[in-house]
């Protein structure tokens, strides 16, 4: 762990320079806004340690496979998301000496990013090898309002010297993920072109072939007079520069404005990328840093509006819940259904910047809760765009008649990953993919989804569940073998819980609404039946014989369901006797030994058990949570959130704050000593879901909002925002329940088990009647 980040309500704050953490403060500090995003490099050189990263959404590569032993069935290769060109480079040499970090001594270091809005601020003073002393204040923003806006404002003093100054502002091309297979670079140059003061790159992907133009606009500014630039600079491949040469006088300061647009093939078409971003960079030079960035917080100020939650009484909670939205937030902004939520974000090139299920199990119901219906409808339509892909991955491992597997790891619908035991066994993964869909109808009310887009996908995966399945004479049950469940730290194991356990629900699922779309929908049904050759009788005869004698391993004494046949012949010693130093076990221990230990790496029977906790009574989830929890290592970022939520459920008010914590602040304090390669922005999904499920007891159930809320000791009180169907309402915890409804609709929900009419623009106050 680490504890260097200043606690601060709305800011993240690092004061005084830490070297040796900078790949995790550039992790920390990153910047996006959906379409674009940046890890939080310097402007200026930096020649000590360093993961440049900048990242435009849906640029991808299909970098090729990497393996010791090729297996049949193996993709191709791993999309990743490549690291683009950097806009934000501005060299500062006085009288020829670079002023860098790296080499400099640096003083009053302090690097803030205002979660209000979004604006990454870092002053310094610095003093270069020969004494020159500099006083630096930097900030930057990716535009919300314009996504393919940037700007920075660099202004730099001298504090003891008289000299020319000269500075150079650079869009550079040529650069290359740190995660590249054959250490190839991925782009190639098409154009480019400079004036005085704009420079433009557009740029080709290999193989995929996306196009990118980035375009800058730089100014500077002495006593509030724009300088003539040296001349542009055009000198290599890949790369522009503009340069500007000034005398200063000790105590005087220059200003630097930059101005950047990213415009991608994704938006425009190649012919006009290069006109459409110079007309981008003159917009946004006329208008100015100041005018940019009102636009910009205004963005945020709505964001923020409908998506805020106040901790009272615990700064670092406060901080860690609001970083968590902050990012998720700068991460989807859901206006394009092609788009979807890496783990990373744009933070980072691990995971490859693609999808997996940790969208649909952690993060959609963030935006559920907290952005219009489309935003999450968009993550669904995603899949369903994706299901002929799905399908013919299903058919390339030997499944038939429509069967879809979506992949672990996906950019554009087909697998990327390329270990056996999770691309073709972590297939849970089906399931959470079917349980979306649920869970957004639920949610919403929309079952005009459910056709064609909802049961289209639930059919392909049924049909998929269906094959999946085999007959065990031994058992007289239907078994699925050789699978990897979501604790990735057993593989090939039989009977996984969860898996066997979203089998059978996502079969019951589509009967349900197969049952729906029959009476409500006839024509669209039939469409529906010819379209897919569905035999009903046939298939849904099938379903309903594998519902009935599915196989679940359950051991009688424990009276648990078992997170796999062989779990129990495991030695089972609580992970607090592991030694603290080899902690986290998948960085001191061999694989061998992992995947032979009990240790559970994130929540897997619990993830059934959270999913459908109405299906249990407290006591089953306190007896699955006490044998499971104590041997889990939450060695996924993935794995507090579902902890914390069940551990309120069962009364554990302590664990449940401490889960919370855990997640909440897993990057501020880098508890899994990981965060220099990145965030863990879909685990931050979990996090949002932590709090509001853990502290404000919200359930969904049939169609109702359930609040069981409580308040943890330490805190004097909390307020979230919700959108459910149409209300937007506001959830105040303290002395008393209040909960405003900002919308003229009446709402009729829950609330500690007694039903409310909450009219619409009213309050209503409830006496607290219940705490853990
Ligand atoms: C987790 C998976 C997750 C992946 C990406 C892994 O460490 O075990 O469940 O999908 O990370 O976040």
């Amino acid at each position: 762990m680490k504890e260097y980040i200043v606690h601060h309500e709305w800011k993240v704050i690092e004061d005084g320079f830490h070297p040796d953490y900078n790949r995790v403060s550039e992790s920390l500090f990153s910047l996006g806004n959906g379409h674009t995003g940046q890890r939080a490099n310097f402007e200026e050189k930096y020649s000590g340690d360093s993961l440049p990263g900048n990242y435009v959404a849906g640029v991808y590569y299909p970098d090729k496979t990497l393996v010791g032993w090729w297996k049949n069935g193996y993709p191709e290769y791993f999309a990743k998301i490549l690291n683009a060109a950097n806009w934000i480079g501005i060299r500062v040499e006085i009288e020829g000496e670079e002023l860098d970090l790296a080499t400099a001594r640096v003083h009053a270091f302090r690097r803030e990013l205002d979660m209000k809005d979004a604006l990454l601020t870092r002053s310094f003073t610095a003093e270069l090898p020969s004494g020159k002393q500099v006083e630096v204040l930097a900030r930057r923003f990716l535009s919300m309002k314009d996504k393919a806006l940037g700007a920075i404002r660099y202004n730099i003093k001298s504090l003891n010297f008289s000299a020319p100054v000269k500075i150079t502002s650079f869009i550079d091309g040529d650069v290359k993920n740190e995660d590249s297979n054959y250490d190839e670079k991925f782009w190639m140059e098409l154009e480019k072109k400079a004036s005085d003061q704009e420079a433009y790159l557009l740029m080709e992907t290999k193989k995929s072939g996306f196009h990118v133009c980035h375009g800058i606009g730089t100014r500077l500014l002495k006593n509030g007079k724009n300088l003539s630039a040296a001349g542009p600079k055009v000198d290599r491949e890949k790369y522009l520069a503009n340069t500007f040469v000034v005398n200063l006088q000790e105590g005087e300061e220059l200003l630097i404005e930059k101005f950047a647009a990213i415009n991608s093939s994704l938006y425009i078409s190649r012919n006009e990328l290069m006109s459409e971003t110079e007309k981008s960079v003159q917009k946004a030079m006329a208008a100015g840093f100041d005018q940019l960035f009102a636009e910009h917080s205004k963005c945020w100020e709505e964001k923020w509006e409908a998506a805020d939650i106040r901790i009272e009484g615990d700064v670092a909670a406060q901080q860690g819940i609001r970083f968590n939205i902050f990012q998720l937030m700068q991460t989807y902004t859901g206006d394009d259904e092609r788009l979807n939520i890496g783990p990373k974000g744009f933070t980072g090139e691990k995971y490859g910047g693609v999808t997996y299920w940790d969208t649909e199990a952690y993060c959609l119901p963030f935006f559920l809760g907290t952005a219009p219906q489309r935003v999450a409808q968009n993550l669904l339509i995603y899949r369903h765009k994706h299901l002929q892909k799905a399908i013919e991955n299903a058919q390339k491992l030997g499944f038939e008649n429509g069967a879809a597997l979506y992949p672990m790891v996906t950019i554009n619908g087909e697998e990327c990953h390329n270990e056996w035991e999770i691309t073709f066994e972590e297939i849970h993964r089906n399931g959470a993919i079917a349980y979306a869909i649920y869970n957004y109808i639920n949610y919403t009310g929309d079952r005009e989804y459910l056709a064609p887009y909802g049961f289209e996908v639930l059919l392909a995966l049924s049909r998929f569940w269906a094959q999946r399945v085999n007959w065990s004479d031994v058992k007289q049950a239907y078994v699925i073998l050789g699978v990897t469940g979501p604790n990735e730290y057993e593989n090939n194991v039989n009977n996984n819980f969860h898996t066997n356990n979203m089998a059978v629900w996502t079969l019951k699922y589509t009967l349900e609404v197969i049952d729906y779309l029959k009476k409500e929908q006839p024509y669209l049904w039939e469409e529906l039946v010819n379209k897919w050759k569905f035999n009903e009788v046939q298939e849904t005869t099938n379903w309903k014989e594998i519902i009935e004698n599915m196989y679940f391993p359950y051991d009688k004494e424990l009276d648990i369901y078992l997170q796999q046949d062989g779990f129990l012949d495991k030695e089972i010693i609580p992970a607090a006797h592991l030694n603290p130093t080899e902690r986290p076990i998948n960085q001191h221990w061999s694989w061998d030994r992992i995947l032979r230990s009990c240790y559970i790496k994130q929540a897997d029977t619990l993830q059934s058990l959270y999913w459908f906790q109405e299906d249990y009574d407290t006591e089953t989830l306190r007896r699955h949570f006490d044998f499971y929890e104590p041997i889990t290592v939450h060695e996924s970022s993935l794995s507090s959130c579902i902890h914390a939520i069940l551990a309120a459920r069962i009364g554990r008010e302590e664990k449940a704050y401490e889960m919370y914590l855990r997640t909440a602040r897993l990057d501020l304090d880098d508890y899994n000593n990981d965060t220099e390669d990145g965030l863990h922005i879909t685990s931050m999904g979990g996090t949002w879901m932590a709090f509001v499920e853990a502290f404000g007891g919200i359930r969904v159930v049939n169609g109702q909002l359930h609040l069981n809320p409580f308040l943890p000791k330490s805190w004097k009180g909390y307020a979230f925002r919700l959108n459910f169907r149409d209300s937007h309402l506001e959830i105040s915890m303290a002395n008393e329940l209040t909960i405003i409804n900002h919308h003229p609709g009446t709402l009729t929900l829950s609330i500690w088990g007694e039903e409310h009419i909450l009219n619409g623009n009213h309050k209503l106050e409830v006496e607290i009647k219940q705490t853990l």
